[in-house]
């Protein structure tokens, strides 16, 4: 059931690109870049008269919601507020009722989620949900589904539903803009055709090495279950630079991962950094670190660095920086732009830094340790594939610690109390 893969978890990484091909499936014309979505009870001029989106999640399908802020803000110019679900209800939200509330939950069963749904509904607003369970308890008290076709997901650590969940919330974004004319047909059509590149250009970065199926050569040393050993026992980071940049060999993105994982796994911490949309997908990033490592992490928003956390940085900590752009979209040059100012503040304070960054930016790699390059992509369709390597990274990782990827201790798959 596993597909000839050690692990749920990394099988169903290597399943986005379908997951995302299928979320997308009969939902947007490739020829015009029109958005087509079924069975909602919310008519285009309830979407018009909108003062706002309301969305409200939990752990992963929050850090999705956060990126969404950015997509709808963008293209549909409609104030999005994102609230933790089991926060929502008591901060004694604002009624509008033309505000649409925006659920998003792979199960479907998350109770602070339906609670959250239940107080917007009370407070008289009309419910979406983003939702990976067909029938689940909140798609049937919503007014419309979204459902991410990622097909079931086994392993705790959410992969292929996250992926599927940024697809769907650009796919209502795009929806929204169209609706609310706030986009050109010209954009549309753009925005659908780089959509439909990504699932190959997952496949690209996947590309299913030898060394990801079990039973085949792992490129690396076999794992050590250094979580049980007392931090004091475990080895030192070694010191940089581990390797000659420029005659290492290729990597595949797997191999590349495997590769920091034996450098890194020993770290008590991990700090993980972005800017702007980049910055729930840093978020993630030490979301999946922690859950499946017990590594300690924290994601941050790049800029804040100076505001307190550089304070944290050493020669025994592990920064990974998103500093992708969109050379087409200055807004984006700028971010990366204060992103590289923020990289050499960590780097002249002897931080480890590991980059995601563009395919082609071969300025980067010469200011950091360790870079791993992801194809462009429109700003707001980055975060899709610059999220495949923080996962990759923290399955290694866990792997390395011995832990239990698919099962973390003290987690389950669904949680159905608040
Ligand atoms: O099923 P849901 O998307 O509502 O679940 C929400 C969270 O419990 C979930 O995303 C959790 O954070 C994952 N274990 C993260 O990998």
């Amino acid at each position: 059931e596993k597909a000839g893969y050690k692990h749920f978890m990394l099988k169903e990484i290597n399943e986005q690109p379908r997951a995302i091909r299928d979320t997308t499936l009969g939902r947007i014309s490739l020829d015009t870049g029109r958005v087509f979505l079924d069975n909602l009870s919310i008519t285009d001029e309830e979407f018009r008269a909108a003062t706002q989106i309301t969305i409200a999640a939990c752990g992963t399908s929050w850090h999705a919601g956060l990126a969404g802020k950015f997509m709808i803000e963008r293209l549909a110019r409609l104030p999005v507020d994102v609230d933790y679900a089991s926060e929502y209800r008591y901060r004694d939200p604002i009624a509008d009722p033309r505000a649409i509330g925006l659920l998003i939950t792979q199960s479907g069963e998350t109770a602070d989620t339906l609670a959250a749904q239940a107080e917007l509904i009370a407070k008289g607003s009309k419910t979406l949900a983003i939702c990976n369970v067909v029938g689940s308890a909140v798609t049937r008290r919503a007014s419309g589904t979204i459902t991410t076709n990622a097909g079931p997901e086994i392993g705790v650590a959410s992969t292929k539903a996250f992926t599927a969940q940024l697809t769907a919330l650009f796919v209502l974004a795009l929806h929204l803009a169209q609706v609310r004319d706030t986009i050109s047909p010209e954009q549309s059509l753009h925005l659908a055709t780089e959509l439909s590149h990504l699932p190959s250009k997952l496949e690209s970065i996947l590309a299913l090495h030898s060394s990801t199926k079990v039973g085949m050569s792992e490129g690396v040393a076999a794992p050590t279950p250094a979580a049980a050993a007392p931090a004091s026992a475990r080895t030192p980071l070694p010191p940089f630079p581990f390797i000659e940049r420029r005659t290492r060999p290729r990597l595949s993105l797997d191999e590349h991962c495997q590769h920091l994982a034996k450098l890194f796994h020993n770290a008590n911490n991990f700090l993980f950094l972005g800017r702007g949309i980049h910055y729930p997908i840093a978020l993630e990033g030490a979301l999946k670190l922690k859950e499946i490592s017990y590594i300690h992490a924290e994601g941050y928003p790049a800029g804040e660095m100076k505001h307190g956390p550089n304070a944290l940085i050493d020669e025994s900590l592990p920064v990974v920086c998103i500093a992708t752009k969109d050379p087409n979209d200055p807004s984006s040059v700028l971010k990366y732009e204060k992103t590289l100012s923020n990289i050499q503040e960590v780097t002249a304070r002897s931080g480890r830094v590991i980059a995601i960054a563009t395919q082609g930016d071969d300025e980067i790699c010469n200011l950091v340790e360790h870079t791993i390059y992801i194809p462009p992509a429109p700003e707001l369709l980055l975060p899709i594939l610059e999220v495949v390597p923080l996962q990759l990274l923290a399955y290694h990782i866990a792997v390395r610690r011995g832990c239990d990827v698919d099962q973390p201790r003290n987690l389950a798959k669904s949680v159905t109390v608040e």
